[in-house]
């Protein structure tokens, strides 16, 4: 088949991989490939730590793409950080919200270790002011920007301007062109990204006095993410003075050696929501035009779990109902 692909995110890049090592005659449309959500991203590959009340089926989701990444970093030539994560509460609150999380996860059947203050900090020495948490030992990490720039270098030269195709897969992340552009909602958030000779060992993800953040490091570098900020609110692509204050002062109670650190980058990205949270990956009401879209907080994870649902919807026109683009009505449908 000859397919077009709108997006080169890291959505719609490993839709176009997929779809070339399957055979297929591909190009890829995008005038400033990686530059949207993917760029931002802190690259957590974390089904367990962004598990919550009312998304078993993303949860479900994020869990089977985990199972794809060893396979798909290997073959992209990128490491994995495999050290775990951390969850973490600052005070009593903060540790009920913990609590919250792991009752989710023993409805999901994900399992975790329970840890107290001192089994924390002899995990993560680093560790501030934490009263409680867990371990969660399958949620890993990647570099995003490693990871689009190996999936550009395999694409190669079919990114190019436009092109005629069969099929046309529209990865645009927040900005999906109409009729589809109702069915996005943007989710900003700030990230800061700083240099730091005292790294922690592995990601930490907190509720800081009612407030989430995380800490991602990377492996073999002193680059540390913190992010992000979660605001319905679209506008200018600025990060603001009050949404990195709140990262920064949640990030250095948890982790307090990142006073020391350089700031090197504060980026503020849309993530492309949807009305229940779940991805739109299939087919439209229009013949021939497939959405690889939607992927809202967990568009790292889930790259290689869409490109072979596309992929396999391209050859067969298998469909996975969760995320069937068709569960919504377009604003165009009346
Ligand atoms: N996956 C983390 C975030 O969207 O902030």
């Amino acid at each position: 088949m000859r397919v077009r692909i709108l997006g080169a995110g890291i959505v719609g890049l490993s839709v176009a991989d997929e779809l070339i090592r399957r055979g297929h005659e591909v190009t890829v449309v995008d005038p400033a490939p990686g530059s949207g959500a993917s760029y931002a991203a802190a690259g957590m590959l974390s089904p367990a730590g962004e598990a919550w009340y009312g998304e078993e089926e993303l949860t479900r989701l994020c869990l089977s793409s985990l199972a794809l990444w060893p396979d798909f970093a290997a073959r992209l030539g990128v490491p994995v950080h495999t050290r775990g994560t951390l969850l973490v509460g600052v005070d009593a609150g903060d540790v009920q919200q913990v609590e919250r999380q792991l009752s989710v996860l023993d409805l999901a059947g994900v399992s975790y270790e329970r840890l107290v203050r001192r089994e924390l900090l002899a995990r993560e020495p680093g560790l501030g002011r934490v009263a409680g948490g867990a371990f969660l030992a399958e949620d890993h990490s990647v570099d995003p920007r490693a990871v689009v720039a190996a999936l550009l270098d395999r694409v190669g030269d079919r990114v190019e301007t436009d092109t005629v195709a069969d099929v046309t897969v529209i990865a645009t992340g927040v900005n999906l062109p109409a009729p589809y552009s109702s069915l996005i909602r943007p989710v900003r958030g700030d990230v800061v990204r700083v240099r730091t000779q005292e790294p922690v060992e592995r990601t930490v993800r907190a509720w800081a006095h009612g407030e989430q953040i995380y800490v991602v490091p990377r492996i073999d570098s002193d680059e540390v993410v913190i992010g992000a900020t979660t605001e319905e609110r679209d506008g200018p692509l600025q990060p603001t003075v009050e949404g990195v204050w709140r990262l920064l002062d949640s990030a250095r109670r948890v982790v307090p050696a990142l006073d020391r650190a350089s700031v090197v980058e504060v980026t503020s990205r849309d993530r492309p929501g949807t009305a229940d949270n779940l991805p739109l990956v299939g087919p439209t009401h229009e013949p021939g035009v497939v959405l690889a879209a939607g992927a809202y907080r967990n568009g790292v994870l889930l790259a290689p779990l869409i490109a072979q649902l596309v992929a396999d919807h391209i050859e067969t026109g298998s469909v996975e109902p969760a995320v069937d683009p068709r569960r919504f009505r377009m604003k165009e449908d009346g």
